[in-house]
């Protein structure tokens, strides 16, 4: 018999019977000494890992971003420098609140991450498809989240909990026009966009620092679902997207997005009626424009979903030289947020599966921890040493420095805007686009209990557009004239 196709255990051992346990007598007990069983049995016990504890449910593959324009001027970033250049990603697109079995048709934001293997190392974009998030500090985020997962009793996501939490959070306002338009619930991965939502910093050749935001455009042009087309599907597949994705690319239509940048001055941070830093605000293309970066080609399905779209890991603060992080609270602690967690979802030596691992050559004095299955065998594991061959640093890299000011303390941010952007933002949505908010919208407060809770809401986009408020009040039956009267007074 062909040697690889002898069916062995996992140490290799040949395998006689895979249908009957050794038992003792014909109706005895199992023995203890049945190691091809125990194995089997052990090993499927612990099949699974924790899934992710937010954008449990996605999807992935492999592709290539090339370069359209070089960003030589901006930043150092080698993938960035030369038109047609090439480096091989991994993407992954997920939804967020529910989990790995959850149905793909949700109202929910979409993640939209994007892991690099550049030759200076990994770059991961770690974005969402709506260009705003609910909260502009980080200390919030285990909040908002719990407030949208499902109640601890009845196991049900409840719009009378993740409403309290949103009414009181009048910053959130703004992602609330953006979730609850249509754009709330994409057609599928393949036609939804990508933000970064936070910005960030490239640094040129000559130290030159500005802040950018990024932008991810599908070429397949943007769809998203009604409420009624979003059930309707659900009743026929609540995997709808994972299928679409896998298929389009099965049959050799593969998904392309452009890749856009928003160059800020920072010397033209202050010209704002808002914080450029909030990651509550988008940066509008008519006032910041949009410049064309590169395409990504999503060409090739993965070969095994847990070892790929399961285990890989983006954090938003793996970073190349000449891209640095934004002062955005958020990011912030999102950069602490992901490998931490990846250590413990996956293992600390989660950089060494492939999916992870860098193209770029790794070269440390890191070692040992569970399943060092590509440990670096250098015995000279500290430095400074005396050994030549030895890698050591490279002052070439080291970050540009940048200015801060001010003193610690727990500051708020000096213009909170809370409600111009969304009240923007739904001016300028087509009439058939503000109805569609309206009646999302209307579709879920109405499951809320508190009428405070209701009025506050309201009250919010109230402060966003005068419009938008008087017709949800019409709509919910909420009589606003103690708010109209304590605001005139
Ligand atoms: C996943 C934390 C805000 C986009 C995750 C995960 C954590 C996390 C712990 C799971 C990672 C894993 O298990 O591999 C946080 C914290 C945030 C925050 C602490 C705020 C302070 C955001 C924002 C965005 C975002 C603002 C979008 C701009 C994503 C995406 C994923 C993710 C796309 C899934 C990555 C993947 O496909 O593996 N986040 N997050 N997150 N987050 Fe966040």
């Amino acid at each position: 018999m062909d040697q690889h196709r002898q069916l062995t255990t996992n140490q290799g051992v040949p395998i006689g019977d895979n249908a009957n346990s050794i038992t003792a007598g014909r109706r005895g007990p199992t023995l203890l000494e049945d190691y091809q069983l125990i194995e089997k049995l052990a090993h499927f016990d612990r099949e699974r890992v924790p899934e992710r504890v937010v954008h449990a449910r996605g999807a992935g593959a492999h592709g290539v971003f090339t370069v359209k324009n070089s960003m030589k001027r901006y930043t150092k970033a080698a993938f960035l420098q030369e038109e047609g250049q090439e480096t091989p990603v991994f993407a992954r697109f997920s939804t967020v609140i529910h989990g790995l079995g959850s149905p793909e048709t949700l109202r929910d934001p979409r993640g939209f991450a994007v892991k690099f293997y550049t030759e200076e190392g990994n770059y991961d974009f770690v974005g969402n498809n709506l260009p705003v998030f609910f909260i502009r500090d980080a200390i919030k985020f285990p909040d908002v989240i719990h407030s949208l997962k499902p109640d601890p009793q009845t196991n049900l996501q409840d719009p009378d909990r993740f409403f309290d939490f949103m009414s009181l959070t009048p910053e959130s306002t703004n992602m609330l026009v953006h979730l609850f338009s249509d754009e709330g619930i994409p057609a599928s991965y393949r036609h939804m966009r990508g933000s970064s939502v936070h910005s960030f910093k490239w640094v040129n050749e000559f130290g030159n620092t500005v802040y950018i935001k990024m932008r991810w455009v599908p070429k397949q042009g943007i769809q998203n679902l009604s409420m009624e087309e979003a059930a309707k599907i659900q009743a026929e597949d609540f995997n709808h997207a994972t299928r679409d994705l896998f298929n389009a690319i099965e049959n050799g239509d593969y998904p392309e997005w452009d890749l856009y940048v928003q160059i800020l001055d920072p010397a033209d941070m202050d010209n704002f009626d808002f914080d450029p830093l909030d990651a509550t605000k988008d940066w509008f293309e008519d006032v910041i424009p949009y410049q064309l970066v590169g395409t990504m080609t999503l060409n090739k399905n993965v070969d095994n979903f847990f070892a790929e779209t399961e285990s890989v890991g983006f954090n938003p603060g793996v970073l190349v030289p000449g891209i640095q992080p934004s002062e955005d609270k958020m990011l912030q602690g999102r950069l602490f947020s992901y490998s931490d967690t990846q250590r413990y979802r996956i293992g600390p030596n989660y950089l060494q599966l492939p999916i992870n691992c860098p193209f770029a050559q790794v070269a440390n004095n890191q070692r040992d921890g569970a399943m060092p299955f590509k440990q670096q065998t250098s015995p000279v594991n500290y430095e400074p040493n005396r050994y030549e061959d030895a890698p050591k640093p490279n002052a070439d890299y080291i970050e540009t420095p940048q200015p801060i000011t001010g003193v610690t303390g727990r500051q708020k941010i000096e213009k909170t805007n809370d409600f111009g952007q969304a009240g923007e933002v739904y001016r300028r949505y087509s009439q058939e686009e503000k109805d569609a908010l309206v009646r999302n919208l209307v579709a879920h407060i109405k499951k809320v209990r508190h009428e405070k809770t209701v009025l506050l809401l309201i009250c919010n986009f109230y402060r966003a557009d005068r419009e938008l408020g008087e017709r949800l009040s019409k709509e919910l039956n909420i009589d606003l004239a103690p708010f109209l009267n304590q605001m005139s007074n």
